[in-house]
């Protein structure tokens, strides 16, 4: 077999991402390997998705042992993981019902969809606006990106579907001067996470939720960055004791085996009735038999309580940094999701210092083109956060030449 470079990427790829020069093979907790094999600290977690690091012994166990079972069999039967994973998510959260799908955006797709059909049966056609912020994110489907507050993610591909408007983020006269009778649900991503790592107040999700019942509206919170643990509760909303009716969860819910999820309380759930919606892939027993090894491992306490610890090391490290160049603006975000806005004189840079860290040996992400940011296991060693921010050091020294 002729060996795999990254240069083959472009052969036979479609051009749509433009990966990084190595190409890792293994990984383990928080380090992964490359080609040649070298090692990498790992701060990225394939973007707040490998909530418990690599090969993680309790998935493994999970994912061999359900392959050995059952792998598919469609939704014109259930399986035992699928209904165990869903009965263990609505005892963990305020939901009543779910429905499985195997990415973020299919999550919101179907948030959406139920959403406006909710509306549509109680109260007819005119109730179908939906409002959405500025600067969020929510997917990649037409559906989803035209909901998403970016325009870059939409061009060339209007018309786009209509009834969708947006409202700065964290502004909750602007969000009233909005909402109306014709309006079918608000969504909000309590940490806006491509964006910028930009958290919500208290008083915006709270007003949200307001202004929601005082026009029979619904709120949506899109949690597929910021739920399952990495606030250090297992969903952000219960940072902020703020209940949605429907909440999006995919990315670390299967820890790196694909799968999404669309919770909602038992008041809306009717609406998405028998034929309105259905995945192929929803519910597979591999992707549930995963995800509900990773819900067992983080509902050990020592896993969520120790989010906050861990967050606390990171920001101390990159105080430290911070005394050294100076280079950072503003630390932010909540819990094991954390980002970094660099000063004006870097912006635009973020890109370079990502690149840099890379060189160093440690992954990290961006969130924009100003904003660094960390995701990493939420059971990342305290020996390897200090190893991490030791490379990102190195990597800033060497861009600054000091
Ligand atoms: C908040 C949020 N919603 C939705 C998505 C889309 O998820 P997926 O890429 O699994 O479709 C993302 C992905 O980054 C996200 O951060």
């Amino acid at each position: 077999m002729t060996p795999i470079t990254r240069d083959q990427f472009d052969d036979v790829m479609m051009p749509n991402y433009a990966p990084g020069k190595i190409i890792p093979v293994r990984g383990a907790g928080s380090h992964v390997w490359d080609q040649a094999g070298r090692e990498y600290v790992d701060f990225a977690g394939g973007i707040a998705v490998n909530v418990l690091g690599h090969a993680h012994p309790a998935l493994v166990e999970a994912l061999t042992t359900q392959g050995q079972a059952l792998w598919h069999l469609s939704n014109v039967m259930t399986n035992e993981p699928a209904i165990e994973l869903a009965r263990k998510l609505t005892e963990l959260t305020f939901a009543d019902k779910v429905f499985f799908c195997s990415s973020g955006a299919e999550a919101n797709e179907a948030a959406l969809k139920l959403a406006r059909r909710h509306a549509f049966v109680h109260y007819g056609p005119d109730k179908h606006e939906i409002i959405s912020t500025l600067g969020s994110f929510h997917g990649r489907t037409l559906f989803t990106v035209s909901v998403g507050g970016q325009a870059k993610y939409k061009e060339g591909f209007e018309p786009t579907p209509g009834g969708i408007s947006h409202v700065p983020f964290n502004d909750l006269e602007a969000l009233r001067g909005q909402i109306s009778a014709r309006t079918a649900a608000v969504i909000l991503e309590p940490i806006q996470g491509e964006g910028g790592v930009t958290p919500a107040t208290q008083a915006y999700l709270e007003g949200a939720r307001q202004l929601c019942d005082e026009h029979n509206a619904l709120l949506i919170f899109d949690e597929v960055q910021c739920g399952v643990g990495r606030t250090g509760k297992m969903y952000a909303y219960q940072q902020f004791g703020v209940i949605p009716d429907i909440l999006s969860s995919a990315k670390a819910l299967g820890g790196g085996f694909p799968i999404g999820a669309m919770l909602c309380t038992d008041a809306v759930a009717p609406s998405l009735a028998f034929g309105t919606h259905g995945s192929t892939y929803g519910g597979n027993p591999l992707a549930c038999a995963v995800s509900l090894a990773v819900l067992d491992e983080l509902t050990k306490p020592s896993v969520l309580d120790n989010v906050t610890h861990k967050a606390e090391r990171f920001r101390a490290g990159l105080a430290a940094i911070n005394a050294q160049f100076g280079l950072f603006q503003e630390v932010r975000g909540m819990g094991l999701l954390i980002g970094i806005e660099l000063t004006p004189q870097w912006h635009g840079r973020a890109k370079d210092i990502v690149g840099a860290a890379l060189e160093e040996g440690l992954m990290m992400l961006v969130a924009g083109p100003n904003v660094l940011r960390f995701a990493p296991s939420l059971i990342i060693p305290d020996a390897d956060i200090d190893k991490g921010l030791a490379h990102l050091t190195a990597a800033i020294a060497n861009l600054t030449g000091h």
